[in-house]
C-alpha cells in the first residue's frame, strides 16, 4: 500500500441509529455527507432498539455509501483509505459498519482506519474551522457521553471529567419522555424551552466533591420526575414549557460552569463543543457568552456535524492516518472502547 498525504477518505458510521457515509478530502473538506436516520422507526418504541438498528444498518449501508460516492462525484478508484467507527456504541450496529469497511478496504487494497466515535465528534470541529488546531479543550455532550476532554494534539486526549451516571443527552431524552414529548427529546426540549421560564422551578445542579470537572445528571432527572409526580398528586397542572426551560437551564449551567473552570485551570485559549447536545441553542448561547467574557475562542460544529454523521469520522480518520494508524483485517467492533485506545 502506498503512503499518501493528499487523500480522499471514505468514512462510515453506524454506531447507533444513523447509517452514515461520507467522502472527506484531507480531513477538512467534506465532499459528501449522507445520513440515513432511523429515528422514525425507533420513535415507536420511545428509544433506540439495538436489534432493529442493526437490521436497518445492513439494509441501508450500501445505498448510503453509493450515494456518498455519487454526491462527491467520485468512484472507489478515487478513494485512498477507508475510516470506520469501531466503538463505542451498540455492538450489532458497529459490526455492520466495520464489516462493510473491511470488505471495501480488502477488495480495493486500501488502508483501513478504525476511529473512536468520540474522537469523531471532537474532530467535527475541524471541518468548518480550518484554523483550529490542538491544543484546545472540548466538551463532548451526546446521548451516550458527557466528557470534558483536553485535546493535547491530533489523536492525543486527556479526559479531565466525565459523567458519573447519565449522559446529558440521555437526561434530555428521559425528561422529554416524562413531559410527553417523545423521542428524541433533545431537539423537542430545546424548542419548547424557548416558550418557558428557565427560573420557574429551582432544579438542582450537581457538584461532585474533589472532582470539579465531573458531572452527574441522574439527580436532576429524578428531581424533574418527582416534581411532575408531586404536581399530579396535588392535582396541579404542570407547565411543560417551564419544566423544559428550568431543566435545560440546570443542565447548561453545570456544563458551562465546569467547562470554564477547566479552561481557566488548564490555561487554554480555545474551547470547543461537540456531540448531539452541542446543537442545543441554549448551550451554544451560554457557552459563547462565557467564552467571550474570558477571551476564549469558541468553536462549535453546525448542527448537522454535531449529531452522528460520517464526515466527522473522515476528519478524525485523516489525522489518525497521518499519525500512522492502520488497522488489520482482524479489526472488530469494541462497544466500550476507551478514548485514546488503539
Ligand atoms: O451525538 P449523538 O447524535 O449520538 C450519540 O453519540 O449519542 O447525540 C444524540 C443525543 C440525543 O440524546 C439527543 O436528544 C441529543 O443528542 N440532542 C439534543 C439536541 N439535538 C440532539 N439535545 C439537546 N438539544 C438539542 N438541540
Ligand atoms: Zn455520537
Amino acid at each position: 500500500m502506498k503512503e499518501i498525504r493528499d487523500m480522499n477518505i471514505l468514512a462510515i458510521e453506524s454506531s447507533c441509529d444513523e447509517t452514515a457515509a461520507a467522502v472527506v478530502h484531507n480531513g477538512r473538506e467534506v465532499c459528501s455527507n449522507i445520513i440515513s436516520s432511523q429515528i422514525e422507526l425507533h420513535k415507536l418504541y420511545g428509544g433506540v432498539v439495538p436489534e432493529i438498528a442493526s437490521r436497518k444498518h445492513i439494509e441501508k449501508i450500501n445505498q448510503v455509501i453509493e450515494e456518498a460516492l455519487r454526491e462527491a462525484q467520485v468512484t472507489l478508484d478515487d478513494i485512498d483509505a477507508v475510516a470506520v467507527t469501531y466503538g463505542p456504541g451498540l455492538v450489532g450496529a458497529l459490526l455492520v459498519g466495520v464489516a462493510e469497511a473491511k470488505a471495501i478496504a480488502y477488495a480495493r487494497h486500501l488502508p483501513l482506519i478504525g476511529v473512536h466515535h468520540i474522537e469523531g465528534h471532537i474532530s467535527a470541529n475541524y471541518i468548518e474551522h480550518p484554523n483550529l488546531e490542538p491544543p484546545f479543550l472540548c466538551l463532548v455532550v451526546s446521548g451516550g457521553h458527557t466528557h470534558l476532554v483536553c485535546v493535547r494534539d491530533y489523536g492525543k486526549y486527556e479526559i479531565l471529567g466525565r459523567t458519573r451516571d447519565d449522559a446529558a443527552g440521555e437526561a434530555y431524552d428521559k425528561v422529554a419522555r416524562a413531559i410527553g414529548l417523545g423521542y428524541p427529546g433533545g431537539p423537542k426540549i430545546d424548542r419548547l424551552a424557548k416558550e418557558g421560564d428557565p427560573d420557574a422551578i429551582p432544579f438542582p445542579r450537581a457538584h461532585i466533591a474533589d472532582a470539579p470537572f465531573d458531572f452527574s445528571f441522574s439527580g436532576l432527572k429524578s428531581a424533574v420526575l418527582n416534581y411532575i409526580n408531586g404536581c399530579q398528586m396535588k392535582g396541579e397542572t404542570i407547565r411543560p414549557a417551564d419544566v423544559a426551560a428550568s431543566f435545560q437551564k440546570a443542565v447548561v449551567d453545570v456544563l458551562v460552569e465546569h467547562s470554564m473552570k477547566a479552561a481557566e485551570e488548564y490555561g487554554m485559549g480555545r474551547f470547543a463543543i461537540a456531540g448531539g447536545v452541542a446543537s442545543n441553542s441554549a448551550l451554544r448561547e451560554s457557552m459563547k457568552k462565557a467564552c467571550e467574557e474570558r477571551n476564549l475562542k469558541f468553536y462549535h460544529p453546525s448542527p448537522i456535524f454535531c449529531t452522528d454523521n460520517a464526515a466527522m469520522i473522515g476528519a478524525a480518520g485523516y489525522y489518525e492516518y497521518l499519525a500512522g494508524t492502520r488497522h488489520g483485517w482482524d479489526l472488530n467492533a469494541v462497544p466500550n472502547l476507551k478514548l485514546g485506545e488503539r
